[in-house]
C-alpha cells in the first residue's frame, strides 16, 4: 500500500500560512549574508515545497533546480513560476532519503526546514554535498533541538531538530570544509498548551572539500 504523503495532502494550502512564507525569507536572507552569491551559478534547493525559498534566492543566481519528494508540492511550484513567465526554475523529483541526486555539478545546495523530515540526516547531507561541484557551497537551515512541541501533528517528522555538533560532525564526514552554523531566524508560536514557545533556525554552510 502507499504511504499517503503528508505534503502532497497539504501542498494547496501551503503558502497560506503566514509563518512560512517569513521563515522562508529570513533563512534566504542568512543564507544571503553567509555565502557569496554569484550570478552566474547553478543552485539546487533540495525539499524545495512550493518554491518559498527558491523564489526568494532566484534573484541572486542563473537557475535553479527545486527538488522534493512530494508531486504535490512541486506541482504547486510549477504552477507559480508558469504564472509568473519564470523560466529559469526546473523541478525535479528526488527523495533525498532514498538516493543519490540525479543531477550534480552545482555551485549551491541549499535547503530550509527539511533536514527533520529526513530519516537518514548523514546520509542525505552525503547526497546533497555530491551533487555540488568540488568548492560548491551547501547552506542547510533548520530547527535547532526542540522538545518535540513544534509539530502538533507528528507524521512525516522524524527529529525534533538538531544539535549544532551533530550537523558539524554530519557536514565533516560528508566531506565538507569550513563549516559554520549561526543562527538565522527564531519561529516565536504558541505551544499545544497555549503558551509562547521560541524555535530557533539554525543555518549551517560549507564547502564541498
Ligand atoms: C517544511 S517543508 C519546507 C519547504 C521549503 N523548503 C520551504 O522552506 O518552504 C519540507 C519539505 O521537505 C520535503 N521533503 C520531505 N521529505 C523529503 C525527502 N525525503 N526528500 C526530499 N524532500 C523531502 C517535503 O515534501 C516538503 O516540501
Amino acid at each position: 500500500m502507499k504511504t499517503i504523503n503528508r505534503f502532497d495532502q497539504q501542498a494547496a494550502e501551503w503558502d497560506n500560512n503566514p509563518g512560512r512564507v517569513t521563515v522562508a525569507q529570513h533563512v534566504a536572507a542568512a543564507m544571503l549574508q553567509a555565502v557569496p552569491f554569484a550570478s552566474t551559478w547553478r543552485a539546487l534547493d533540495c525539499g524545495a515545497g512550493t518554491g518559498l525559498l527558491t523564489l526568494n534566492l532566484l534573484p541572486h543566481v542563473a537557475e535553479l533546480c527545486a527538488t522534493d519528494s512530494s508531486a504535490g508540492m512541486l506541482e504547486q511550484l510549477r504552477k507559480k513560476i508558469a504564472a509568473a513567465g519564470i523560466r529559469n526554475v526546473t523541478t525535479l523529483l528526488w527523495d533525498a532519503d532514498a538516493e543519490a541526486c540525479p543531477r550534480a555539478g552545482f555551485d549551491l545546495v541549499c535547503s530550509s526546514m527539511v533536514l527533520h523530515h529526513l530519516r537518514l540526516v548523514p546520509a542525505a547531507l552525503q547526497r546533497m554535498t555530491a551533487a555540488l561541484q568540488p568548492g560548491g557551497w551547501l547552506a542547510v537551515a533548520d530547527l535547532e533541538t526542540e522538545d518535540g512541541s513544534f509539530h502538533p501533528d507528528p507524521t512525516g517528522v522524524h527529529h525534533h531538530g538538531f544539535a549544532p555538533e551533530s550537523i558539524t560532525r554530519w557536514l565533516a564526514a560528508a566531506g565538507c570544509a569550513d563549516i559554520s552554523l549561526r543562527s538565522a531566524y527564531t519561529i516565536i508560536k504558541p505551544d499545544a498548551t497555549g503558551a509562547e514557545h521560541r524555535y530557533p533556525i539554525f543555518l549551517a554552510t560549507a564547502r564541498r572539500g
